[in-house]
């Protein structure tokens, strides 16, 4: 359910100005709204996905409105984090985006040096329902390794007793798919730190590269270049939560690309 909240308030908090600039920018006829300029700046209306489809500001259409779901192709190289002194990942979206309350934050991390499907949104709630551990939302990652696989990781990983360096418990089973001697989908339910990194480590190897292509059975789409992003639709979101049909499948890739 969309929230009823002011216009000149909606169009601040999506990065567009302070109040003031907003209601300058009605006076001057540009916002319009199915059509029709705005004269009204505190004029209440619903912060709802479609309002992207009926408000043009300059004449542009309107940035999404709250609520939004991103998925990034992440590039190597980029931080996810709002502070590091590095590429952040943030600076890929498009400058307005970074002054909006909420913040469009990611959802849970990729290393700097780890590529593939990351999901970005400024909704709390579902923030943390991707990200808790009760919820077991399944990620996969394609590993690319220094040394070839010895046949027994596939039962290590599965076991649910493999211990990390420094944790006191043991990492919850995992699903390893080998694909070469050197690469295998690697898909876990967990997110800590480091943790497919960590977990080759531990049964004597050492991850060369690491891509995430899914989370739940949402798949990165193959046409989702390195450095762009899609806002998902309701779908998508639900997709998230619902488990691969089975290894190998595609999954649902319709995005709205940027
Ligand atoms: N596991 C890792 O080691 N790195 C990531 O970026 C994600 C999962």
């Amino acid at each position: 359910m969309s929230v009823v909240v002011r216009l000149d308030r909606l169009l601040a908090n999506m990065g567009y100005g302070s109040r003031r600039e907003v209601q300058q920018m009605v006076r001057a006829g540009q916002i319009r709204l199915d059509g029709t300029a705005v004269t009204v700046a505190d004029m209440k209306l619903a912060a709802a996905p479609d309002l992207r489809e009926r408000m043009t500001v300059r004449g542009q259409k309107l940035d999404p409105p709250p609520g939004v779901v991103l998925m990034l192709h992440k590039p190597l190289g980029v931080t996810c984090s709002h502070k590091d002194a590095g590429p952040l990942v943030y600076s890929l979206l498009p400058a307005r985006w970074r002054s909006r309350e909420p913040a469009i934050s990611t959802i849970g991390r990729l290393d700097k040096e780890t590529s593939g499907l990351l999901l970005l949104t400024d909704d709390g709630d579902l923030l943390h329902r991707i990200i808790s551990p009760k919820r077991h939302v399944p990620k996969r990652y394609l590993a690319t390794l220094a040394r070839p696989l010895d046949g027994t990781e596939v039962a290590r990983f599965a076991a649910g007793t493999l211990m990390l360096e420094g944790d006191d418990k043991p990492v919850a089973p995992a699903v390893l798919e080998p694909l070469s001697p050197t690469t295998a989908y690697l898909t876990v339910t967990e997110g800590r730190y480091h943790q497919v990194r960590r977990m080759f480590a531990a049964v004597g190897n050492h991850v060369d590269a690491l891509h995430r292509d899914r989370i739940g059975s949402l798949a990165l789409p193959d046409d989702l270049a390195p450095g762009a992003y899609g806002l998902l639709g309701e779908g998508e979101v639900v997709a998230i939560f619902s488990a691969p049909d089975a290894p190998g499948d595609p999954g649902p890739a319709a995005v709205e690309s940027n």
